[in-house]
């Protein structure tokens, strides 16, 4: 029984590989720490690749590109159908860097998703196949307060409000809103990033719907835990921690600090994964984050990471200029998925999941 993980040094990857090899699996690990050419040597997942070497006894590592369908066809003949799940997070994720290098976003995003695709199909058909997206392919349609652009009838009456500390948002009659799979991904900014996001999701959609794969995109919202290797370009509350514990400066791009993002630590979305793969379907869309209980503005991030590190840090600035296509506010709906899965939720909150982000960095800095 195997577990094929791409992206296997990453936050995801690494937190799956220990979930599955716990569960009795052997992990093959795919990751090349291209995520150190993304954002630089601070951001090498290295370390958690050694990590899982030594940790891990049914583990083995492969350290190749997944853009490179050649290198990638012998793990699959090799170990064919005895490939139980494909968990691929390999990717460039981050909207900022995309832009200075569109074809390698491309590539790695959508050509790498193909070559995984093409070979589960071909060498291991029945296996699960697990996807992260990303809330980006709703591209910049949740920030579209203004609802009658909105095709999508739910989120007509969808309004954004400035509050003190955060933004947030209501549906007529003062409901607060969340976003569901429902909401268009057409005819919207999506950044780079997100469009290539974009082709690789429906592709993997389309693996489940064309060919009867067991197939699922989990569109994420902001995925964390201590194991992230936060850099200024991706990993918003992971690189918050760690200016604050060193004491180092942060820049809030746009929306006055107020932008709001719903956190969902490794190990629930891993655990999301693992239903799934019990009881598999084909196709299938969800949004993963925290839900509404788990959301925070970049303000009150700052106020209850200074609560539970003790400290005072103030060491930031509010640029006016917002990164392209983001959300102002996104919080995930997650009914879709706990409708389809009752036996999931969420049980590690924010507040756990900053402590345990805290206590790691403060560890790391002693
Ligand atoms: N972290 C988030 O907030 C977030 C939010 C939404 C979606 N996602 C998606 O979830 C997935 C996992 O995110 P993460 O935070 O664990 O990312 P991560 O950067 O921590 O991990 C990704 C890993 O993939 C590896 N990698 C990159 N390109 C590769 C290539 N061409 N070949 C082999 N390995 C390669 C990197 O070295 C890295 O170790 C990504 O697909 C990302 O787009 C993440």
């Amino acid at each position: 029984m195997i577990a094929l993980i791409t992206g296997s040094a990453g936050l995801i990857g690494s937190q799956s590989a220990l979930f599955f090899h716990n569960k009795g699996y052997d992990v093959i690990g795919i990751d090349n720490d291209m995520r150190a050419y993304f954002f630089g040597k601070d951001a090498s997942t290295d370390d958690s690749k050694k990590a899982l070497e030594e940790d891990l006894a049914q583990y083995t590592h492969y350290d190749i590109d997944i853009r490179n369908l050649n290198d990638l066809e012998p793990i699959f003949k090799q170990y064919g159908e005895k490939i139980k799940i494909i968990i691929h997070t390999a990717a460039q994720p981050s909207h900022d860097w995309a832009m200075k290098e569109p074809i390698t976003d491309f590539t790695v995003n959508a050509v790498g998703t193909m070559n995984l695709l093409e070979l589960t199909r071909l060498n291991c058909p029945k296996a699960t196949f697990i996807f992260t997206s990303t809330n980006k392919v709703y591209g910049d349609r949740p920030n579209f307060s203004y609802y009658d652009k909105a095709p999508d009838l739910e989120y007509k009456s969808m309004m954004i409000h400035e509050e003190e500390k955060r933004y947030e948002a209501y549906f007529t009659g003062k409901q607060l809103a969340s976003i569901d799979e429902k909401m268009s991904i057409d005819n919207c900014k999506h950044s780079i990033f997100g469009a290539s996001k974009v082709a690789a999701d429906v592709m993997v959609q389309e693996y489940g719907k064309y060919f009867g794969m067991n197939t699922a995109v989990f569109r994420g919202g902001c995925l964390t835990g201590p194991n992230h290797a936060g850099a200024e370009l991706h990993g918003f509350l992971s690189y918050l921690v760690k200016c604050i514990i060193t004491d180092k400066h942060y820049t809030i791009f746009g929306y006055k600090g107020k932008q709001v993002r719903d956190n969902i630590h490794s190990w629930d979305l891993v655990n999301m994964f693992w239903e799934f793969h019990a009881a598999p379907r084909q196709g299938e869309v969800y949004n993963a984050g925290g839900g509404r209980d788990n959301s925070t503005s970049i303000l009150e991030a700052i106020d209850s990471i200074n609560r539970i590190a003790g400290t005072n840090w103030t060491n930031f600035s509010l640029s006016e200029d917002n990164r392209v296509g983001d959300h102002i506010w996104y919080i995930s709906d997650l009914d879709k998925f706990k409708d389809h899965y009752p036996n999931w939720d969420i049980t590690i909150d924010l507040e756990e999941t900053l402590k345990q982000m805290v206590e790691f960095e403060k560890a790391k800095n002693a």
